[in-house]
């Protein structure tokens, strides 16, 4: 997996506000995939600054978010289509039927998932999936224990997720337990995928998903499987990364290379 050893937190949004708004000019018909969660609010601020500053535009995309609860109606505070529209989609010139969530309302929800795999594919799949990643290595609302082939699907949500979240809902106020996720297999078929860690909390996931071994108790370590999946991680998330001077030398030849040889990998 390619890590990007971000200077700060505000350098790993920016890093990645980049790699949209160098996808979107190569593709301005591009569909990406979004992530919810504290991690990502600031790349949304980025991106918004960017459009605003006319450097991007959204108006051809396509969106699909990672997750959504079930049981919270879209205008719910914490519902993540709320979260979306308030970070980005009411800021910038996306075409409202073209920002997807799973439904997390659907009467009967095991529906939601081959629904929303549907939508997927009939948009021609994700070229970018944005991550954030949990404490405990989820991605999207795929728990320790997620199958690592899993699609789509209702999920059980874990006690360390719930207390993770906890600090978004009021005292006593009704907290779901239960969310649509897409699944791993799902995310793995994204073209690219960027992972994004910010802070000291982060730093067991990020190590166990990008050195550790590909195990379901880890699902972002199923990253590794990914041809063209990138982390760019803050100082602190990157603290226990044991191959740091390699991602750095890594990242100061590939400085080296872009202009000669384009995008470059080595
Ligand atoms: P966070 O959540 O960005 O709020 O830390 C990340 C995640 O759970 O995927």
């Amino acid at each position: 997996m390619e890590v990007i050893l971000a200077e700060s937190a505000e350098r790993v949004a920016e890093r990645a506000a980049e790699l949209i708004r160098i996808l979107l000019e190569k593709k301005p018909d591009a569909v990406l995939g979004l992530a919810t969660g504290s991690t990502p609010v600031a790349l949304y601020a980025k991106l918004v600054a960017l459009h605003k500053a006319g450097r991007v535009s959204f108006r051809r995309v396509t969106t699909f978010n990672l997750d959504e609860y079930v049981g919270l109606p879209p205008a719910h505070p914490q519902s993540y289509r709320h979260f979306m529209e308030e970070h980005l989609f009411r800021h910038v010139d996306l075409a409202p039927e073209r920002t997807h969530l799973p439904d997390g309302r659907m009467a009967n929800p095991l529906e939601a998932g081959p629904d929303y795999e549907a939508k997927i594919r009939a948009a021609g799949g994700i070229d970018l999936q944005i991550l954030g990643i949990g404490g405990n290595g989820h991605i999207g609302f795929n728990e320790p224990t997620s199958s690592l082939g899993s699609r789509t699907r209702l999920k059980t949500l874990t006690g360390r997720t719930l207390e993770d979240n906890r600090r978004f809902f009021a005292e006593g106020e009704f907290q779901p337990t239960l969310a649509v996720t897409m699944g791993i297999a799902t995310i793995l078929e994204a073209r690219k995928i960027v992972l994004l860690a910010t802070g000291r909390g982060k730093a067991d996931a990020v190590r166990n998903a990008v050195e550790g071994p590909v195990t379901c108790v880890c699902p972002a370590s199923a990253l590794q499987w990914h041809p063209n999946a990138t982390a760019v991680v803050d100082p602190e998330a990157a603290e226990k990364l044991q191959y740091v001077d390699y991602y750095r030398s890594v990242l100061d030849i590939q400085d080296g290379l872009v202009g000669k040889f384009g995008e470059y990998r080595v």
